[in-house]
This record gives C-alpha cells, sequence and structure tokens, in this order.
C-alpha cells in the first residue's frame, strides 16, 4: 500500500504526522514516534513569551556585568552557563535532526510581528525542515475589527518570511468570520501549508471554590467533524498543503479527513493516551480500509467526498443543516 504524500513540498513516507505536544521534548519520546511510523513530527512550540523574558533577563544580566568591577565579573558566571529556553531549542532541533531520518517542523507560537521573530532564522538554520506558527490569539477587545484580526496572521507569515526561507505552515483556529477566504488570503500571502483548526483552551468555573479552573479536557473523534467540514469545503480550492488537527483518535477519523481532502493527519491526544504504538495501529487501519476498498495509494480516494464538485457550497451547507434538523426524532415518552 502506497501511502506517500506530500505536505509542505516535503515528501513524507505517510500522512500521519504528531502535532505539537510534549513528545519532541525527549529524543526518546521522538525517536519512538518515529519507530512506530510517523511520516514527521511537529516539535512542542517556543513561545514568544519564553524568548521575550529570555531577552529582558539576557539585558538585565549583561548590564550588571557591565557596572561590576572588573574583578568581580571574573567570578560571574558567564550567561552561555546557563541555555534558556531558545538555546534548549535549538539544540533539540539539532538533536532530532542528527537522530530522525522524518522531516522536522519546528514551531513558534506567538501573537506580535516584532524582535522574537528574528529566532526564526536560528530555527531554520539549526536544521528544521519547515516551520508551523501558531498564532494562539483570542480577540478579547470589543473595539478591534475582524479585518485587524485578520491582518495580524497576514502580518506575522510577511515577518516570518523575512526571516527564512523553508516552507512555513499557519495553524489556524476556526473563529474567523470566513475561513476560506482567511485561508485563500494566506496562501497568496506565501503561506505553504495551513492546519484546521487550533483549539482554543476554554477555562472552567469550579462553583464550589466559585474560581476559574485551567483543565486541558482531551479531544474526542466529534471534535473532527469541524475540521472535516474545512477540509472538504477547501480541498481544489486552495493549492496548498492541508493538515487536519484536532480529534482524529483512531483510524476512521484519519480515512475521513483523508477522503474530505486532507495531506496530513496530526495526532495528538490518540498517542499522549495510548502511546506512539497508536500510529502504527491507525496505518494499520488505512491501508485495511484502502485494501477491501481497492484503493492503492491516497490519491485514489484523497479528496473524494470533498466538496469541490458542489457548485454553490454555502447553498450546500444551508440544505444539509435543514435535512439534520428535519431528521429529529423525539424519544418515545419525553414529548407529546
Ligand atoms: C499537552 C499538550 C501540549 C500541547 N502543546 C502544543 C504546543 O506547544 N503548540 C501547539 O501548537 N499545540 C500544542 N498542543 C495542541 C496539539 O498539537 C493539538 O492541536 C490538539 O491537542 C488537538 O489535537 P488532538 O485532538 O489530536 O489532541 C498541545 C496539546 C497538548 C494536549
Amino acid at each position: 500500500m502506497n501511502l506517500t504524500t506530500n505536505w509542505l513540498g516535503l515528501e513524507l513516507q505517510n500522512p500521519l504526522v504528531p502535532s505539537a505536544s510534549p513528545l519532541s521534548r525527549s529524543l526518546d519520546s521522538a525517536k519512538a514516534l518515529e519507530d512506530a511510523g510517523a511520516g514527521a513530527i511537529v516539535m512542542y512550540s517556543l513561545f514568544e513569551e519564553a524568548v521575550r523574558a529570555e531577552e529582558e533577563g539576557m539585558s538585565r544580566f549583561m548590564h550588571e556585568q557591565e557596572t561590576g568591577s572588573a574583578e568581580a565579573e571574573s567570578f560571574l558566571p558567564s550567561h552561555q552557563d546557563f541555555p534558556g529556553e531558545l538555546d534548549r531549542y535549538l539544540e533539540q532541533i539539532a538533536s532530532l535532526k542528527a537522530t530522525l531520518d522524518i522531516p522536522i517542523v519546528a514551531s513558534l507560537n506567538g501573537v506580535t510581528a516584532s524582535g522574537w521573530m528574528t529566532h526564526a532564522k536560528e530555527i531554520a538554520d539549526a536544521g528544521a525542515d519547515a516551520l508551523e506558527l501558531n498564532a494562539y490569539y483570542v480577540a478579547a477587545d470589543i473595539w478591534e475589527e475582524g479585518h485587524y484580526v485578520e491582518q495580524r496572521y497576514i502580518t506575522l507569515l510577511n515577518e516570518l518570511q523575512q526571516q527564512v526561507s523553508i516552507p512555513i505552515n499557519m495553524k489556524l483556529s476556526p473563529f474567523f468570520s470566513s475561513i476560506g477566504n482567511m485561508v485563500k488570503k494566506l496562501e497568496m500571502a506565501g503561506a505553504s501549508g495551513v492546519s484546521l483548526f487550533n483549539r482554543f483552551y476554554q477555562p472552567d468555573i469550579d462553583i464550589g471554590g466559585m474560581r476559574l479552573q485551567h483543565v486541558l479536557t482531551p479531544t474526542h473523534s466529534a471534535d473532527a467533524l469541524l475540521t472535516m467540514r474545512w477540509i472538504a469545503m477547501l480541498h481544489g480550492r486552495v493549492e496548498c498543503s492541508l493538515g487536519a488537527t484536532g480529534g482524529v483518535h483512531a483510524a476512521e477519523d484519519a480515512i475521513k479527513v483523508l477522503l474530505a481532502g486532507s495531506d496530513v493527519v496530526h495526532l495528538c491526544y490518540a498517542l499522549l493516551n495510548n502511546g506512539p504504538e497508536e500510529i502504527g495501529r491507525i496505518k494499520k487501519g488505512i491501508g485495511e480500509w484502502m485494501e477491501q476498498h481497492g484503493f492503492e495509494q491516497l490519491s485514489d480516494f484523497r479528496g473524494s467526498l470533498s466538496q469541490v464538485n458542489v457548485q454553490d457550497p454555502a447553498e450546500y451547507e444551508r440544505l444539509n443543516y435543514i435535512r439534520v434538523l428535519g431528521s429529529y426524532d423525539s424519544p418515545g415518552g419525553v414529548w407529546r
């Protein structure tokens, strides 16, 4: 069975790509993902806040060195003795590249196009095959108009392109008025791909203690349906790569997003919960399903359930909506 796929211009042996998670923090777990059959790995994110904090700390450190006496300075440790988050990140890229054969995609996580982004160049120099940008931005200012929020993404992408020539993948949230148009604009601005969708973590309220609760709740297969719809809507209408992220837990979920038209299928919770072997199980499930249906390669069925041949997708979506509401059957004995 030929599962090869092209993602961001990279040739992958198969479409299963672990998304950003702590699994890439250790060489052992990253190697376990490769051994289990991952097509590529997206690294955990380097956060804008961590880089900024480090730069501020460094400038204070240098300033204190300068103001001390020459004799005292010789007793002070050199700043190289304290590798910070950025240095550790660069070292991890280099180690992953030296140890693994599959492509390594670095991940930046931030919202302002400013100085911290210059480090993207070091990330590319360290050997990353591509760069993902997760602009985890909650538009909380009620006076900020939607087009400014969209422009932020384009500006961030432009800034990254000034720094690197490796492919850039944008991990997007579903909270845009016109997702398709946003993807098209990013593609026109030079994005090599988009991953749909970034998950906004939602704080809960503890009514006993009357305080906020910040909990990381796992995703479920049903979460992949939103991704599936938008991948289906965009396949064939944009040329950039499409990655499905969020809610893929089983071979069935992966097959659905491939039928919708994704180039890669990201996995996170499925691997955190069940270990790296889950990649092998999902891959096997895809292979068996392909065999049952007489498919030899992904291109035989990828996007076959997309909306590329639907003349008016908006109208089609409304008709489906009306049909789904109409299918409601009341449970006996509850409503008369
Ligand atoms: C523990 C944990 C850490 C994560 N770290 C990152 C990160 O550093 N950067 C990022 O873009 N996404 C991060 N994510 C989000 C995942 O990459 C993924 O988009 C999300 O979990 C939904 O996919 P899933 O349903 O396959 O888990 C993290 C998720 C978890 C559970």
